[in-house]
Order: C-alpha cells, then sequence, then structure tokens
C-alpha cells in the first residue's frame, strides 16, 4: 500500500468515526482488550475446563426440535441444558433468548415448567432487522404447555415481575460485554437455591477458543464470591455456575486440544408443516 492510499484510508476511517464514534469504541474494545483486562482485573483470562460428561445423565443425552440452521447452540450445548433439567426434580427453567425456541424446547420435555424472555418481533424490526427474522421467533414452539414466553428487552425488564426463584437459567440473549454482565446480574438473585445451575451460551467462540469479552461480563455480573463455581463445560460453547462437587480433573483450555474422548450423534429428520 502507499503512503497516499494509506492515508486515503485513514480519512476514511477518522470520517466513519466521526459520524459514528460508538465505532471507536466497538474497536477499542475488542477480544484482546478484554484479555488484557480479565489478566489485570481477575489475575487470570480462562475458566477451568470440567468435563461435559460430569452433566450428562447415565453418560448420554438426546435432543429433538433441531434445525442445524444460524443461530443453533452446538448439539452438545443443548445435551448439557436438557441432561442438567433432567437431574433436578420439578426443575423451572428461565431462559434468556429464544430464537427459534430449540434450547426451551428441548428442555421442556425434562422441565416442569420453562420461561423464556426475548425481545419482541416489534422491537426487533425497529432495530432494523428483517421482520421475516423477527417473525421466525419462537417458531418451533406450539402445544408446550409448560412454555411461558415473555417479550421484552432483558437489559429494561424487571424480572421481579416474574414472581418465581429457578433451579436452571440459560443466558443465550445478547452477547455483548455489557448485555452479559446486565443479564448475569439480574438472574443471579433468581437462583433457587445453592443447587441451582446458570449456563452461558456463547461463552466461547468454539468449544477451544475462548471470548473474553463474555468471560468479563460473567465475572464482572457475579459477586466475587461466586467466581470458583465458574466453569468451562467441555466441548461445549457453554459456561457454567454449579456448586455441584466435580469428580473429574479440571483443565485449561490448550488449543489444539487433544481429545480424550468420543461421541456417537444419530441423526433422523422429518419434514415441519408449513
Ligand atoms: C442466540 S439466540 C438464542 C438461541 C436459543 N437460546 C437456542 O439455543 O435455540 C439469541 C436471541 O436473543 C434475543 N435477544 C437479543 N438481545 C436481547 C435482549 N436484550 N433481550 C431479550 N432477548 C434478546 C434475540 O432476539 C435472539 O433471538
Amino acid at each position: 500500500m502507499t503512503l497516499r492510499q494509506k492515508i486515503n484510508v485513514i480519512a476514511k476511517i477518522l470520517t466513519r468515526v466521526v459520524y459514528n464514534p460508538k465505532l471507536l469504541f466497538e474497536v477499542l474494545k475488542d477480544e484482546t482488550v478484554f484479555e488484557k483486562y480479565l489478566q489485570k482485573k481477575y489475575r487470570k483470562t480462562l475458566l477451568p475446563t470440567v468435563d461435559l460428561r460430569e452433566f450428562l445423565e447415565e453418560d448420554s443425552g438426546k435432543i429433538e426440535h433441531f434445525t442445524f440452521l444460524d443461530g443453533s447452540s452446538l448439539v452438545t450445548d443443548l445435551v448439557l441444558l436438557r441432561s442438567l433439567a433432567k437431574s433436578i426434580p420439578d426443575c423451572d427453567y428461565l431462559e434468556i433468548g429464544m430464537w427459534r425456541g430449540e434450547s426451551v424446547m428441548n428442555v421442556a420435555q425434562e422441565a416442569k415448567t420453562c420461561t423464556t424472555v426475548n425481545l419482541s418481533a416489534e422491537e426487533i424490526v425497529k432495530m432494523k432487522l428483517p421482520e421475516k427474522y423477527a417473525k421466525l421467533h419462537g417458531c418451533l414452539i406450539n402445544n408446550q404447555d409448560n412454555i411461558k414466553i415473555v417479550y421484552a428487552n432483558s437489559m429494561t425488564f424487571d424480572f421481579s415481575s416474574l414472581n418465581q426463584k429457578y433451579d436452571l437459567i440459560f443466558v443465550d440473549g445478547d452477547h455483548h460485554y455489557e448485555a452479559v454482565k446486565s443479564d448475569t446480574q439480574k438472574v443471579f438473585p433468581l437462583l433457587k437455591d445453592d443447587n441451582s445451575i446458570i449456563v452461558w451460551h456463547d461463552y466461547a467462540y468454539n468449544p477451544e477458543k475462548p471470548r473474553h469479552s463474555v468471560i468479563a461480563g460473567i465475572l464482572d455480573g457475579l459477586p466475587p464470591t461466586a467466581h470458583q463455581y465458574l466453569y468451562h463445560v467441555s466441548n461445549t460453547i457453554s459456561a457454567i455456575y454449579t456448586k455441584r462437587k466435580i469428580k473429574s480433573d479440571l483443565t485449561l483450555i490448550e488449543p489444539p486440544v487433544t481429545p480424550d474422548k468420543i461421541f456417537r450423534v444419530e441423526i433422523s429428520a422429518k419434514s415441519l408443516k408449513k
């Protein structure tokens, strides 16, 4: 690139930042900035990894209502959620982020009650997102008596209005630092008791690559005394808060990870009525 070309690129960037200063914050808040922030504030940048099998019921899991489309969780994330719900008698489940309803439909097969909080279609369209995307929200949910949908923005919603405490909470809405921190602060007081669990989705880009902005949001959103109960669940992109006694050895992700287990996945599909 010539000097003239470089000056042109810098001028274009500066013009965009002048018209939209938020862009500068986006650049400043990139992942390496959060990694350094974590190191400075918490003297750690990773959560210890716990083996997924710690949470699998009888060493196996099953999921349904899965589309393998954009925004789907990993199969292992849903197996984790469903197994956790199964392990808790009369489980009351709360989630932030419904999308098509894949996570809540899977958990609803095991939990007693499920509440899912999501932006309304109107609010999604106001954010300049496509109407078709807005309308597809909840499209997999039908005739499921134990699912309650609450259309609200989790950043402003008064969760105490739900008048309920929960055994299992899934945080899977907006994954930016501020939103993860806010959602975490809001749901932590809703835990029912010492056996209650929080799972954060998209805590990592893939099971080997953590997302430091989300880890920062989780740590900053929780009281410091809760940090000791935080883990990354192996083979998933989920982080978990649990006081359960962990039996297996904890590790720290060192990519590329050498596999220590192998899964069996069986797939069948049926058409959805239009
Ligand atoms: C990744 S998707 C959820 C996927 C779903 N949990 C699953 O596994 O099938 C995230 C959802 O969060 C919703 N969302 C984003 N920001 C939100 C907010 N501030 N409050 C409530 N919902 C939000 C979006 O509309 C989107 O549907």
